[in-house]
């Protein structure tokens, strides 16, 4: 198994894409509202991503998905096809973006809550958004990948959540999804990879309120929901492994919780 390591040109052009990707999410937060579609919303940002930023949505035409972006609603855990759904009082809301600039990749994804939302859901996010955190704290050189499991699957469990295991985090750099395969769930199989500096991949917790069995919807191909119906929540960022920490490329102005690097 080959990981890809970056230098410092590649680096260089990473943060420049990373920062691309959540400028996107930053920009459409005061659209994201009650009685708004999501195609409405993609719209917006896809014109942003092409217009604006003069980059390219790396989701539209992946493997022949239709939009720009994810937008995925209360029991979709990811893959969401913006269309004619609207947003309504309540709901939480996954928005998940990539933009390639100069051939290189960034990707993200946050919850957005419309008005209020029940304690729960709220609860659900915040559990997201934490598991995220401490996984990014986590990680640096010489450690095993499978420190990103051990790391999140204790958080969702201690509030009666799960993790789903369908779906993982990923490689990226010049290329979409690459090796390593980046497991949010305890997991022996990550152990023996050894993080080194000048990796770059994506960790994005999928937590579940109930179970963490996932369903594809069978018409489109895409659209994943719980297998309850129960509400999910994620959060993604792009990361890139440094001497003593990782560095977020993909860092937004709201998030004071945390830093854009860290020295572990
Ligand atoms: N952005 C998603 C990820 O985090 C992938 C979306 S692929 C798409 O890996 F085709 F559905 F857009
Ligand atoms: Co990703
Ligand atoms: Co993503």
């Amino acid at each position: 198994m080959d990981i890809k390591i970056l230098d410092e040109a590649d680096i260089a052009k990473m943060h420049i894409a990373g920062r691309l990707a959540a400028e996107v999410l930053e920009m459409i937060e005061p659209h994201v509202k009650a009685g708004v579609t999501t195609g409405e919303l993609d719209t917006i940002m896809q014109d942003f991503i092409e217009n604006q930023q003069h980059a390219i949505s790396a989701c539209l035409g992946y493997h022949g998905y239709p939009k720009a972006t994810c937008i995925s609603v209360n029991e979709v855990v990811c893959h969401g096809i913006p269309g004619i759904q609207h947003l309504h009082n309540g709901d939480i809301v996954n928005i998940d973006v990539t933009v390639i600039k100069d051939g290189y990749y960034g990707d993200t994804s946050k919850m957005f809550r419309v008005g209020e939302v029940s304690p729960r859901n709220h609860k659900l996010c915040k559990c997201a958004q934490e598991s995220l955190y401490a996984a990014l704290k986590a990680v640096k050189p010489g450690v095993p990948l499978s420190i990103i499991g051990d790391t999140i699957q204790p958080i969702a469990d201690k509030e009666g959540f799960s993790v789903v295991r369908d779906y993982c985090g990923h490689g990226i750099s010049t290329e979409f999804h690459t090796e390593p395969c980046v497991l949010h769930y305890k997991n022996s199989a990550s152990r023996n990879i050894i993080l080194q500096k000048g990796m770059s991949f994506t960790i994005e917790p999928m937590i579940n309120a109930g179970t963490w069995k996932c369903k594809v919807n069978k018409k489109n191909g895409w659209t994943v929901t719980t297998a309850d119906k129960q509400p999910s929540a994620q959060y993604e960022h792009t990361l890139i492994i440094t001497d003593d920490g990782c560095e977020i490329t993909t860092h937004r102005s709201d998030e004071n919780e945390i830093s854009p690097v860290f020295h572990n």
